[in-house]
């Protein structure tokens, strides 16, 4: 029987380290957003499993709303091009957006998405990131919520796929190279 853990090299946030990242963010974003009108729009689908355990802790009246746009394929590498996939329903105007994002590694699929939503009339545009590669950015964009950072390695679990696989590991881990070189 194939076993997920077998293909990762090492563990780089537990279980118990993303529920402690969930609870911080979530606090923080209950005081910053008390005031306002919150729409928490996910990016699909690595966000899944981050912005269902996230929104738990955050303590106010919201609407939830996703996205999906092109992703890698099977390679590890961002291909710099963002298409649309699938649209949000709600209408953006009067709504303080929160983008919720899986990992922040070029920084490219936020810089359009942001300005794609900000285009539209919304109060103002906030990114939760669960995972920053800062190293990787090619675009000057600054996360205003990160859950940690991590190193330049392909990461997979807790959403995060590689080739559609190893979303459902319940914590994040770095893949074996073997897997993808
Ligand atoms: P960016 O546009 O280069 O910032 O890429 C962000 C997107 O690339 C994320 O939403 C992920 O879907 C994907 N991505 C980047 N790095 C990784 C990784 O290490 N594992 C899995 N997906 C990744
Ligand atoms: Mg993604």
């Amino acid at each position: 029987m194939a076993n997920l853990d077998n293909d990762i090299e090492q563990i780089l946030v537990d279980a118990k380290q993303l529920e402690e990242i969930n609870r911080r963010l979530g606090n923080q974003i209950t005081k910053d957003f008390k005031d306002k009108n919150l729409l928490v729009v996910g990016i699909l689908k690595g966000s899944l499993y981050f912005m269902a355990d996230l929104t738990r802790y955050i303590d106010l009246p919201l609407k939830l709303d996703f996205l999906a746009v092109s992703s890698y394929g099977s390679s590890t590498r961002s291909s710099g091009s963002v298409k649309i996939i699938k649209d949000i329903d709600i209408d953006l105007a009067g709504y303080d957006v929160l983008l919720v994002e899986d990992i922040l590694d070029s920084g490219r699929t936020l810089d359009y998405v942001s300005k794609m939503l900000s285009a539209r009339g919304a109060n103002s545009i906030s990114i939760v990131t669960l995972l920053d590669k800062p190293e990787r950015r090619v675009v000057d964009l600054k996360p205003d919520y990160v859950g940690t950072d991590v190193p330049d390695e392909f990461v997979v679990g807790y959403g995060l796929d590689y080739d559609q696989q190893y979303r459902n590991l319940p914590y994040i881990g770095a893949l074996k190279r073997s897997i993808y070189e």
